[in-house]
């Protein structure tokens, strides 16, 4: 007689992800984050007892997995202890964490120590110049030194995050799978998706062929990784390289949805590309119970729409990337 979140599409929401910052040290050209603004924290951000307090009403619900993304969730004050918090709540079997890695040298150890049990990191290119036109900063080096400091304390398998982008970076695929192969990490390759601009998405490319050549090329068969997030996984025969698909545009994944987000002001969002949401902060600032907090949830997932529409309304104006952390 377990709790159970469940939308009125019949799927199970059991996946959180938690934006702690809508700030960034990067400025990557699709996703237009808020500029750092040094440690403080204003008034509208949720307090960690106020994330904590939200996310062991999820828990209760049967929301057992949660990630922490931003913006850059490191440049939050502290993370590694809100995490330590988090994954001592109750109910909370997964929790997780996709970064940037820019800081990841300094708070990897850490990391592990709070019990971050999966990390994802965002890398589009190898190229150092290329790197800085993409991030909009001059950074490759300290990336990589974060990425090999999380694989040193132990985070593994660590996945990479590829956006690719047509003439940007869709060059370096086989680079990128080299390297993965290399380092033991799994590498995505992940669409485009218009968030945040008037449905301009001109770098867009399909990911199908892509698939299908690498497929071809190392004969590869369905896998499966940890996680229950959208991507699909195909692995060599011999099981030593995994590579998974993340394609939004050209083949989406929102029959099988199980995720809503919470952004950094307490607002629960019921999908990446619309607008349904729940403002959770009056609530908690109002002293809600954990009953009214649970019955506030139910109805909001009630809200969940069916699918995004990137497609069918490519002028449709939704929030940044940065907003929810994808
Ligand atoms: P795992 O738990 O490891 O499976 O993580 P994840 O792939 O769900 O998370 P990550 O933060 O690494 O996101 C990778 C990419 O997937 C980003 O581009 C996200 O925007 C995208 N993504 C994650 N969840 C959704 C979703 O529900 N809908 C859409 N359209 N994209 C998503
Ligand atoms: N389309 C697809 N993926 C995006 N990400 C950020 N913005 C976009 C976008 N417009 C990815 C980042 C990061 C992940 C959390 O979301 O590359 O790896
Ligand atoms: Fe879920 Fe919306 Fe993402 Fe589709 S686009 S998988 S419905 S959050």
């Amino acid at each position: 007689n377990e709790p159970i979140l469940q939308d009125r599409f019949g799927r199970r929401v059991e996946y959180l992800r938690l934006s702690v910052t809508d700030r960034c040290d990067l400025r990557c050209t699709y996703c237009i984050p808020e500029g750092f603004k040094g440690f403080g924290e204003p008034e509208h951000w949720l307090s960690f007892d106020e994330i904590e307090r939200v996310i062991g009403a999820f828990a209760r619900l049967g929301v057992s997995k949660i990630r922490l993304t931003g913006g850059e969730p490191l440049t939050r004050r502290n993370l590694p202890v809100l995490a330590l918090r988090l994954s001592a709540l109750d109910g909370v079997k997964d929790l997780s964490l996709s970064t940037n890695a820019t800081q990841l040298a300094k708070h990897a150890v850490e990391l592990k120590k709070a019990k971050i049990s999966r990390l994802n990191v965002s890398l589009d290119s190898l190229d150092p110049e290329r790197f800085s036109q993409i991030v909009r900063r001059d950074c490759l080096d300290q990336v990589l030194a974060g990425l090999m400091a999380a694989k040193e304390a132990g985070f593994a398998p660590i996945k990479i995050n590829m956006v690719v982008m047509a003439g940007v970076n869709d060059d370096e695929i086989d680079d990128m799978v080299a390297f993965c192969i290399q380092h033991d990490f799994t590498l995505r390759m992940i669409e485009t998706m218009p968030m945040g601009e008037t449905g301009r998405n001109a770098q867009y490319l399909d990911l199908q062929p892509v698939k299908a050549r690498l497929q071809q090329r190392f004969g590869l068969i369905d896998g499966v990784m940890a996680g229950g997030g959208p991507a699909r996984y195909l692995k060599s025969p011999d099981g030593a390289f995994t590579v998974g698909f993340i394609t939004p545009m050209s083949q989406h994944f929102c029959d099988t949805c199980n995720r809503v987000r919470l952004s950094v002001d307490g607002t629960l969002y019921m999908c990446l590309g619309q607008d349904e949401s729940l403002a959770l902060r009056p609530l908690l600032r109002a002293g809600a119970t954990d009953d009214e907090l649970a019955d506030a949830i139910r109805a909001a997932i009630e809200l969940k729409p069916q699918r995004h529409e990137f497609r069918e309304k490519p002028g449709q104006v939704v929030r940044f990337m940065s907003l929810t952390g994808g």
